[in-house]
């Protein structure tokens, strides 16, 4: 019996976290896979009539599950920044959650953008260092002087910077610091490695922008280095903008994808377009020793939350990696082969052309998996 922590979040996050239950549900009627799962309630709602973010209760509740299912977390009426960092961006810090696994592969023919040619790629996005520390500052007139302190606090370590500027004009500023560690770029490398090597992948990708960024990017391109010989890979580096051209010209020729934080995580939405759309993109968002978390990669949506026409595809997909991850390959298949199935059949929302509803979707994957197989 698996115990899973379920956090639908904010919009349409709502909406395809219930299809991907139903999903669930069905592959543990006819499959030895079994799962209790506990609904937490973080998100707008409760930010806007408590102020709680992710509480110190929430956490110990989530840490004694075997895998989180999220939503997705944002909305209007709250400044961007504050969902985002107060409850994704800390879950991922506080479970050093350090991959973000996103697969992008072609569903030919059955989704709009069709590219007669197969392509398999996993983007192993680093997922808690880069541009994402939360180490950013302003000063300047407007901001009381121009000192700055600093604090940021990962699972590998503690950082403590003060700062003081001088700048030659009373201008204001402001500023975001990326940081990459040795130790945390060393542990990401391994993670690829082990993964390209146990996926048959010969080759790794490192997509970065050493040209400009040298001092971090140099630093992981050395590690990077060290890492793919011990191993016997072969490295190739990509600078990000390249990247995003290959990608669509020929993403054929990428299988595991190594990418820093930031990078990796706007390139994910062009894979997922690649994919047929935002909603077929998913994620794991892993600690290979600890929590692991399963989302889809889209937000919550707001121009669509509520209509019920959100694709709930990438949803479903990640209870996939959720169940691969948690020791059920096989019943992981299947869900894959009912997405397949159901794409073929066209029984999708309308932005792949379809005519269905997201729950109609949902029970239709269900369906799928019932009618295939049985225990
Ligand atoms: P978004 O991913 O929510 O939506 C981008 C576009 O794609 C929208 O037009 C939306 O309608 C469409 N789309 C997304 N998912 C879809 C689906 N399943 N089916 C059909 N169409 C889909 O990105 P955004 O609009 O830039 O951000 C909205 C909010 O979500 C913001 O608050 C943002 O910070 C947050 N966000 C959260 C996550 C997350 O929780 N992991 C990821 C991205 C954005
Ligand atoms: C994603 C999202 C998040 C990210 C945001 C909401 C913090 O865009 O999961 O891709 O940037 O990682
Ligand atoms: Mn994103």
């Amino acid at each position: 019996m698996k115990h899973l922590a379920i956090i639908p979040g904010d919009g349409i996050g709502k909406e395809v976290i219930d299809a991907g239950m139903e999903v669930l549900d069905a592959v543990a009627e006819i499959s030895t896979f079994d799962y209790d799962g506990e609904l937490f309630d973080i998100g707008a709602d409760r930010y806007l009539s408590t102020g709680e973010l992710l509480t110190d209760e929430d956490i110990d509740g989530l840490r004694k599950k075997d895998a989180i299912y999220f939503g997705a977390i944002g909305d209007p009426k709250v400044r961007p920044g504050i969902l985002e960092q107060g409850v994704l961006l800390k879950m991922r810090a506080v479970f050093d959650q350090y991959i973000n696994m996103r697969p992008v592969t072609s569903w030919f023919p059955f989704v709009p953008l069709r590219r007669e040619v197969p392509f398999n790629m996993i983007f192993l996005r680093e997922n808690t260092e880069d541009f994402y520390m939360g180490a950013g500052g302003k000063f300047g007139p407007s901001f009381n002087g121009n000192k700055v302190s600093l604090k940021v606090k990962r699972e590998l370590y503690e950082l403590e910077v003060e700062m003081e500027a001088d700048p030659s004009n009373d201008d204001d500023f402001a500023f975001e610091i990326g940081f990459l560690s040795r130790k945390g770029i060393t542990r990401f490398a391994d993670y690829a490695c082990r993964f390209a090597m146990a996926r048959g992948d010969d080759k790794i990708t490192l997509v970065d922008k050493a040209n400009v960024i040298t001092d971090m990017y140099g630093m992981q391109r050395d590690i990077f280095r060290e890492k793919t010989d011990q191993y016997g890979l072969e490295l190739e580096f990509m600078f990000v903008d390249a990247m995003a051209m290959a990608m669509v010209a020929r993403p054929e020729t990428f299988g595991t994808v190594a990418v820093p934080n930031l990078f990796g995580d706007i390139l994910t939405d062009l894979g997922a377009q690649l994919q047929g759309g935002l909603g077929m993109g998913c994620s794991g968002n892993i600690n290979p020793e600890g929590l692991s978390m399963f989302e889809p990669i889209h937000g919550s949506a707001p121009d669509i939350a509520g209509r019920g026409i959100a694709n709930p595809m990438a949803a479903i997909l990640a209870a996939q990696m959720l169940l691969e991850d948690q020791g059920y390959p096989g019943e992981g298949k299947l869900i894959h082969k009912a997405v397949s199935d159901c794409l073929k059949d066209n029984l999708t929302t309308p932005d792949l052309g379809g005519k269905m509803s997201t729950g109609q979707v949902g029970k239709a994957v269900a369906e799928k998996i019932r009618n295939g197989n049985s225990k």
